[in-house]
């Protein structure tokens, strides 16, 4: 199958060249049946939204050292939460980070669903946050779609619908790409992919452990993709 063989080598790219990020312990974390703090994996996904992996490091920090567990968070403060979410910018994501561990304290006995609807259910979760808990934090099977692996599957598939009608298309090749014994290392295998080698311009596809399998590099020239829906 081409698709688990595909899987096989980014895991084993993935091990060899994971980006080092402090809510990552000691990658691969499927290993051993060690995974992530669900707390850890939620903030740092909902701080990665619209920012910077660099400009994330010192928040996430931050908000650990001052709420070690997501019951402190929900206890906290609101006013000292915005002021400690300053510079990260888009604050309804603070007052949902904020309003999210308050439901996990009172309805949830501070102990994170360990489920994508469970997840989904609370507030400020959407698709992208719940599938990626899911796989990193509980290392379930969940499809994790964010706009660096949107990038990675359109070339490699050479997805011709543009965004964002292609989302369907695209979830279900991420969903039968995953693979059972190790979603959460896979959907950041594609992030770190998309971030360091499938990059929108002049990626780098002579480094890439895809590029037997890429129908874009195949094709023609992987940089036009994903189509983008005519303005
Ligand atoms: N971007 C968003 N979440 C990420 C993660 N877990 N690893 C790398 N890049 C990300």
């Amino acid at each position: 199958d081409n698709a688990a063989d595909a899987a096989r080598r980014l895991l084993s790219w993935y091990d060899r060249h994971h980006r080092d990020l402090p809510w990552r312990i000691s990658p691969p974390m499927a290993r051993d049946g060690v995974v992530a703090d669900p707390y850890h994996i939620w903030l740092s996904e909902v701080m990665l939204q619209q920012t910077t992996v660099q400009a994330v490091k010192p928040y996430f920090h931050k908000f650990l050292t001052l709420w070690p567990k997501v019951t402190d968070l929900a206890s906290a403060d609101t006013e000292e939460v915005m002021k400690a979410w300053a510079g990260l910018g888009y604050y309804a994501r603070a007052r949902n980070l904020k309003k999210c561990a308050e439901a996990v304290a009172r309805d949830h006995g501070g102990v994170f669903p360990d489920t994508e609807e469970g997840l989904k259910a609370l507030p400020g979760i959407g698709d992208y946050t719940a599938a990626a808990v899911s796989a990193i934090a509980f290392n379930r099977q969940s499809a994790v779609l964010d706009g660096n692996v949107e990038r990675v599957i359109s070339r490699l598939y050479a997805i011709e619908t543009p965004l964002p009608s292609a989302k369907p298309e695209m979830r279900a090749l991420v969903a039968r790409m995953t693979p059972a014994d190790r979603p959460g290392d896979f959907a950041q295998g594609m992030m770190d992919l998309g971030a360091t080698i499938c990059t929108p311009k002049r990626p780098a596809c002579a480094l890439c452990p895809l590029n037997a399998d890429c129908l874009a590099l195949k094709m023609a020239d992987p940089e036009t993709f994903p189509r983008k829906a005519a303005k």
